[in-house]
């Protein structure tokens, strides 16, 4: 079975390649899967794609007519694909779900950590012989009110480390997690959340309810010189709107691990290259935002997981066995 891996890195290489699998023949692209890089796709039995390969309509009816009807995610967000244009036009679309929750609640709490004792710029002070405290002032967690907005597989993860931090719990998700109300976490309205946390942490996938479900009103909202966290999907968050509550000195810290336009940057070394990206060049400007380029999925564990889930996932739909809850289409339901 070919499979054409598209933005494919040297990890991707290494952690797919170190799967048993015999009867795939991995074909590594380093591009980005768009109608323009479509041709690349030629000669092979399935597509494996990235969070920022696009499945639009197009690229997909254009895979059909490849007779490409295989497509595995190798990420847990499926917003890159239309998937209602894969279930009619008879493609199976398999993801890994849940290959490492830890790994990005992990590095939610990497990124609360570090924004609140400033390590980043205590690192930089400390190689340049400044000794000074000046500035690095940080706050207690213990007894700070998190808000955690989706308390799925990763929010709960999220919820666990919290709780051990002594932090008061406030949750909102359309389904609430037992686990997470056992944790003694308070389910409320999101504008009950938004205006009691010290910190917001988003845990969504991204739809179309709730693409920029933080704009300029529910930031408003929040409390001055609260801390948000994002490391769900980029277009969560209005981009925007943050910044000029960023500007007036509302919002008191800010760390992304995504970005709304994050698809013409992130996962590139561009470091020789003049960024045209305007919007993200000015947050990089504020002292208090703190941005990683979509890495809360990059443990040792978590690629692992990912490469045999999506090589197993390659080999059940060769084999017609859409059982699997990893699928997310199936040509039985187009
Ligand atoms: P999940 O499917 O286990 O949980 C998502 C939760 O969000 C569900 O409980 C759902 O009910 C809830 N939800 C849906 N709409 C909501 C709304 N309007 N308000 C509040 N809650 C809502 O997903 P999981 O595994 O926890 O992942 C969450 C997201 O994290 C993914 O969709 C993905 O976008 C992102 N992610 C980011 C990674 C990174 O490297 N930064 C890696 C993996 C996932």
């Amino acid at each position: 079975m070919k499979v054409g891996v598209f933005s494919a890195k040297p990890y991707d290489r290494q952690f797919l390649q170190e799967v048993d699998a015999p009867d795939i023949d991995w074909h590594f692209i380093e591009t980005r899967l768009s109608e323009q890089t479509l041709p690349l796709a030629k000669g092979m039995d399935a597509i494996c794609a990235f969070v920022n390969d696009q499945l639009d309509t197009t690229t997909l009816s254009q895979l059909k007519k490849m007779g490409i009807m295989h497509i595995a995610l190798r990420c847990a967000g499926f917003n890159n694909v239309d998937t209602q244009a894969a279930q009619r036009l008879g493609f199976s679309v398999s993801r890994v779900p849940a290959y490492s929750p830890e790994a990005v609640a992990e590095h939610t709490l990497a990124l609360i950590l570090t924004l609140n004792r400033k390590l980043h710029k205590a690192y930089n002070r400390i190689k340049e012989g400044n000794f000074s405290l000046d500035g690095l002032m940080g706050f207690n967690l213990h007894g700070k009110t998190v808000g955690i907005i989706g308390t799925g597989r990763i929010g709960a993860a999220t919820c666990r480390i919290i709780s051990g931090f002594g932090c008061k719990i406030l949750c909102h998700d359309p389904s609430p997690n037992d686990e997470v109300k056992a944790m003694g976490a308070r389910y409320v309205p999101i504008d009950e959340l938004v205006s009691q946390a010290d910190i917001i942490s988003l845990h969504c996938p991204l739809t179309p309810e709730t693409r920029h479900m933080i704009n300029d009103a529910r930031l408003s909202q929040m409390k001055p010189g609260v801390m948000l966290i994002n490391t769900s999907r980029g277009a969560m968050v209005d981009t925007q709107a943050v910044i000029q509550h960023l500007k007036n000195g509302h919002i008191g810290y800010l760390g992304l691990d995504v970005y709304e336009m994050e698809g013409d940057l992130f996962f590139e070394d561009l470091s020789d290259q003049i960024i045209q990206d305007d919007v993200f060049q000015r947050l990089q400007t504020f002292p208090n935002v703190l941005i990683t380029g979509h890495q809360g999925f990059f443990t040792r564990e978590a690629m692992t997981h990912i490469a045999q889930t999506t090589a197993d996932n390659l080999l059940a739909s060769q084999q017609g066995d859409y059982s699997a809850p990893s699928f997310l289409v199936t040509p039985a339901s187009s």
